[in-house]
């Protein structure tokens, strides 16, 4: 998992300002499903709360199952296209 400001000429598809911390999490297979994702997500969260981040950002494929894990972290739907989410996290 990281988080970064990809806020240059070539922004990540996540990416809301140059303010804002997008993530991007990917669990080895056969850790998946264990809880592990969403332990890191929340630890991420406070990591950034911490350091004075106001908000978080990532992008979805609206079928991807992790949509609804974002969801249950905090994160809202604040724009779609056609295949995916932008997803905002607020701090406060
Ligand atoms: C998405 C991902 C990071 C989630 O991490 P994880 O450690 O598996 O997540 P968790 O174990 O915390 O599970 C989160 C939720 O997803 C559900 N889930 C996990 N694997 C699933 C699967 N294969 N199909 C459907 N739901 C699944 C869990 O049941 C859980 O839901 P619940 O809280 O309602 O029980 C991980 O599965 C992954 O690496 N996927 C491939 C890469 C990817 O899609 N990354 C996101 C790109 S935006």
């Amino acid at each position: 998992m990281w988080t970064r400001i990809l806020a240059g000429e070539v922004k990540g598809f996540g990416n809301i300002d140059d303010q804002t911390r997008e993530f991007a999490i990917a669990i080895f297979k056969k850790y998946r499903n264990k809880g592990i994702g969403t332990a890191l997500m929340k630890s991420m969260i406070q990591h950034l709360k911490e350091r004075g981040y106001k908000r978080a950002s990532l992008a979805v494929q609206k079928e991807n199952y992790a949509v609804r894990m974002y969801q249950k972290v905090g994160f809202e739907i604040v724009k779609e296209s056609d295949e995916e989410y932008l997803m905002v996290y607020n701090m406060s």
